[in-house]
């Protein structure tokens, strides 16, 4: 094969914020697949905040990539080769291949995705592993009853989007919290959402006004001053679903740091009877991703679940564009379109 294999590889651990520096892109040969594995040639890179946590070697629930290796990360793409009779050429998956245009990956780790239901692309968003976050986290924490008012923070974001429209589809009324008035413009008009909040500006007087019977159910991605201004509206018995704290993923664990944002008063959680519970997708999600996928396709055959992509052009871009998903950069699921 006369192409060559392009990859973006952890250079170095990042203090703080990354950098471009902490990435390195290089080319090497395009991978033999071995018998049971596939060669699949990626068409989209899912770009997550999770893989801050996987630049860093400090303790978490996963390990971290190692210094010089590809970056971690999911793709959909075609196969181009198999020596699994499961698939052949042609055949679009998902799967974990890395920041790199060819993997040679094992063709039990893969998943056919199906573009009759919906665009490549969407697969690792809406109906990949952001989408099936928003499910597990619904299903087993938050459980939004109709007519309570649920709130949903990055609610333009990829994980945001799902959630506040499966909690509407639920019968609750579903407030977003996003920054600025584009993004807010979009979760009302194109999601449905019933309200959104901007958390550029002051956040109590909206929240006054927009759950003036309290919040039942909050889904937090952000952290900050974010949930400092949620958290003490919580009715008795809510559930605070902590899915993630982007705001605080590039400050060092256990660092006093600077600016680093006050946790709410936790004092309520008992005379609230409130539940806050901490969750990750992969530790169940994906063994129930034909509930999900049951779930989502009829509502995205009828129109009922949207989605916002923020498509950005070749691997080469994918560091900027990462580093700027830990700002706010983006405006919606961000993917990286692989020429
Ligand atoms: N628990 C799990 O298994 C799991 C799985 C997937 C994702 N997550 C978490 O879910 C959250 C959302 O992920 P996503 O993939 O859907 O990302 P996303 O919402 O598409 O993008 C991140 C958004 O977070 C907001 N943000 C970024 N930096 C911020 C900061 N410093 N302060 C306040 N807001 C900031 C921005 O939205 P605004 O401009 O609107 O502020 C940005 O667009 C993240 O915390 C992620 O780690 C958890």
């Amino acid at each position: 094969m006369s192409e060559t294999n392009l990859q973006v590889l952890l250079r170095r651990r990042p203090e703080g914020a990354p950098v471009p520096e902490d990435f390195e892109i290089v080319e090497r040969p395009v991978p033999e697949p071995a018998e049971g594995q596939v060669l699949v040639r990626a068409r989209y890179l899912s770009l997550d905040p999770y893989m801050r946590g996987r630049m860093s070697d400090a303790k978490s629930y996963a390990k971290p990539v190692p210094l010089g290796a590809v970056m971690e990360g999911a793709t959909v793409g075609e196969v181009v080769a198999s020596r699994d009779p499961r698939f052949a050429p042609g055949d679009h998956v998902m799967g974990g291949q890395g920041w790199q245009r060819f993997c040679a990956v094992d063709a039990a780790r893969l998943r056919r995705v199906d573009e009759t239901v919906a665009p490549l692309s969407a697969w690792l968003g809406v109906l990949g592993m952001p989408g099936l976050t928003a499910w597990v986290g619904l299903e087993d924490i938050g459980q939004p009853k109709a007519g309570e008012t649920v709130v949903v923070s990055a609610a333009s974001g990829a994980v945001g989007q799902v959630v506040g429209q499966l909690a509407k589809a639920r019968g609750a009324r579903v407030v977003g919290i996003a920054g600025g008035a584009a993004k807010c413009d979009f979760v009302t008009g194109t999601l449905g959402f019933d309200a959104c909040l901007d958390h550029r500006r002051p956040l109590d007087p909206q929240l006054d006004a927009a759950c003036p019977d309290g919040v039942d159910v909050y889904w937090e991605n952000v952290g900050g001053h974010v949930q400092a201004a949620v958290f003490p509206r919580l009715n008795d018995f809510g559930r605070m679903v902590m899915c993630g704290m982007i705001a605080q993923y590039n400050i060092a664990p256990g660092a006093d740091a600077a600016g680093a944002p006050a946790g709410p008063n936790l004092g309520p959680v008992v005379r609230k009877r409130l539940r806050i519970q901490g969750f990750i997708v992969s530790d169940s999600g994906w063994g129930r991703y034909d509930a999900f996928l049951a779930e989502m396709r009829p509502l995205i055959a009828a129109g009922r679940m949207r989605w916002r992509e923020d498509v950005v052009e070749g691997l080469d871009a994918a560091p900027r564009a990462f580093i700027g998903l830990l700002e706010g950069g983006n405006f919606g699921k961000l993917a990286v379109r692989i020429g």
